[in-house]
């Protein structure tokens, strides 16, 4: 029985080749050079779909993946629904934040009841965080460059993941709230773990205890 594993392009397919490996799984083929979008390993029986990040939960959802990999921000975003996630894989770190301008005083904004527009790609993410804090919300939906919003006026705050906090410094922007800690979880399609248990176990063992180095 074969198995398919979605992942998508960068950060996520480099952080997951050495978790492969340990489970003595190459693939033979680099996405970055390649215009497949079905790439061979070094197992005739398992192939790597390349997909877009926010993508891997439908594939598996649906079972034209087995499993893959995604980030807790994209599965919060999608729902979870139909997908076992047994492993935290503890690779693409990042957390959740608010950000704004330098100048923008989001303390008093939030104190004194504003209504605040916040630009995002993570609308669930954000509309429950400040659901719980009692903010209200304008959301205004990217899909990218958030980073933006809040300099030409389109937005007072945005709420992205950060890591050095690097992008948000190069545009003068400044976190002003951390929302949640974020890494790459496996995901399995329910179904798949039921009937290819036999295959999958033994790849999400691999996984766990390759993981558990960097947790
Ligand atoms: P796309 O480019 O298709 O819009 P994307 O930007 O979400 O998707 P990636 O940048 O590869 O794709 O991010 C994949 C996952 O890695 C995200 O879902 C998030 O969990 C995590 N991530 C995003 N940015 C960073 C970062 N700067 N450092 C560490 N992890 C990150
Ligand atoms: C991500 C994210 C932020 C940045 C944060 O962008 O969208 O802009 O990383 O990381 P930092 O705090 O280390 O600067 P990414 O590198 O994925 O580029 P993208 O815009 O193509 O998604
Ligand atoms: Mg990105």
């Amino acid at each position: 029985m074969d198995l398919i594993l979605a992942l998508s392009k960068g950060r996520i397919f480099e952080d997951t080749l050495p978790l492969l490996e340990a489970a003595g799984i190459t693939v033979t083929e680099n996405p970055e050079t390649s215009r497949k979008l079905i790439l061979p390993t070094s197992d005739p029986g398992i192939r790597v779909l390349i997909v877009r990040a926010s993508d891997v939960p439908t594939y598996v959802q649906h079972g034209a993946a087995d499993f893959g990999v995604a980030g807790k921000d994209v599965l919060l975003e999608h729902g979870g629904e139909g997908l076992y996630q047994p492993v935290d894989l503890h690779i693409a770190k990042c957390r959740m934040s608010v950000a704004a301008r330098a100048g923008f005083d989001y303390e008093t904004a939030v104190r004194q009841g504003a209504r605040l527009r916040v630009a995002t790609k993570f609308t669930s993410i954000a509309r429950e965080h400040f659901a719980k804090k009692g903010v209200h919300v304008d959301l205004i939906k990217l899909y990218g460059s958030m980073e933006l919003a809040p300099l030409v006026g389109l937005s007072d705050a945005i709420v992205d993941v950060v890591s050095t906090g690097s992008t948000l410094r190069a545009n003068n922007l400044v976190e002003v709230e951390e929302i949640m800690d974020i890494s790459s979880r496996l995901v399995v399609n329910q179904a798949a773990l039921k009937m290819k248990r036999a295959r999958l176990q033994p790849i999400i063992e691999a996984f766990e205890r390759a993981s558990a180095a960097k947790a």
